[in-house]
């Protein structure tokens, strides 16, 4: 049985008092950490603050993006995955749709920051996903395909036991819209199916989220689908009563 995870990627919002006051609702209402795993990846700015605010609550804490450079040097501006590990990051976020889009990242790139985040004992949340105009296109499947290839052929296929991925359709984020659950599942099961034909032990224990509007009207149904494992929330995790009604969704149907 796979532990579901959800996580809040909170993306470049916060200030002391915002997560001083988001992070005391999580900690006072977070009942099920044995059903479910729990992280929050606030702005590197604050991840100390977040991880000294939240002490010894049972919530994890990751980052939202790395350097694809192993350790350290003349990187301006850059972050690297040991100096997460210092301040005790146990995630990081890589190739979400904003950086992919936004900031130039490919395939390739992101690929060579999961191969330093594994080697450097952080779990991965590897984001694909498809924009509407490839879904509408009917290409979905074979972009996806690509998006995991890279990866594949830097860390192998028995590595993604110890990745997390999460399926954001990129034309469901901060919009509002939602894929239907069937319509997640159908790309949920295809990855993991993908997986499988590598290492079946791998696809088995690999956590897949879902991510793009999830909301706590929204998200038993989508984590009622078989290879739905938790969620990766954007805007709903702002707000401490929509995310720990999001994380009791999960434990609720999954734990
Ligand atoms: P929203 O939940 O705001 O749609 O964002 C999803 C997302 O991008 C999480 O990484």
């Amino acid at each position: 049985m796979r532990k579901p995870f959800v996580a809040g990627n909170w993306k470049m919002h916060g200030s002391k008092a915002m997560i001083a006051e988001l992070l005391t609702g999580l900690t006072a209402g977070w009942k099920q950490a044995d059903s479910v795993d729990v992280a929050v990846c606030p702005p590197a700015i604050y991840i100390d603050y977040v991880r000294r605010t939240l002490g010894s609550a049972p919530i994890a804490v990751g980052a939202q993006n790395m350097s694809d450079q192993p350790a350290y040097g003349a990187f301006t501006g850059e972050i690297s995955a040991p100096m997460l590990k210092e301040f005790d990051c146990r995630y990081v976020i890589l190739g979400h749709s904003e950086r992919r889009a936004l900031y130039g990242e490919d395939d390739d790139f992101i690929a060579r920051k999961v191969e330093v985040a594994l080697d450097a004992k952080l779990t991965p949340i590897l984001c694909v996903g498809e924009t509407l105009e490839e879904r509408e296109a009917g290409i979905t499947e074979r972009v996806i395909e690509r998006q995991l290839q890279a990866v594949i052929d830097r860390v192998g296929g028995e590595a993604f036991g110890d990745i997390v991925i999460a399926y954001e359709p990129v034309w469901a984020i901060g919009t509002g819209k939602t894929a239907t659950p069937e319509q997640a599942q159908a790309v949920h099961a295809f990855i993991r199916e993908r997986i499988a034909m590598l290492s079946a032990d791998a696809a088995e224990r690999m956590i897949i989220q879902y991510g793009g509007s999830v909301k706590p009207n929204n998200a038993e149904a989508l984590f009622s689908q078989p290879d739905i494992d938790g969620g990766l929330i954007g805007g709903a995790s702002l707000k401490a009563e929509d995310f720990l009604a999001i994380c009791n969704a999960a434990a609720k149907v999954k734990g």
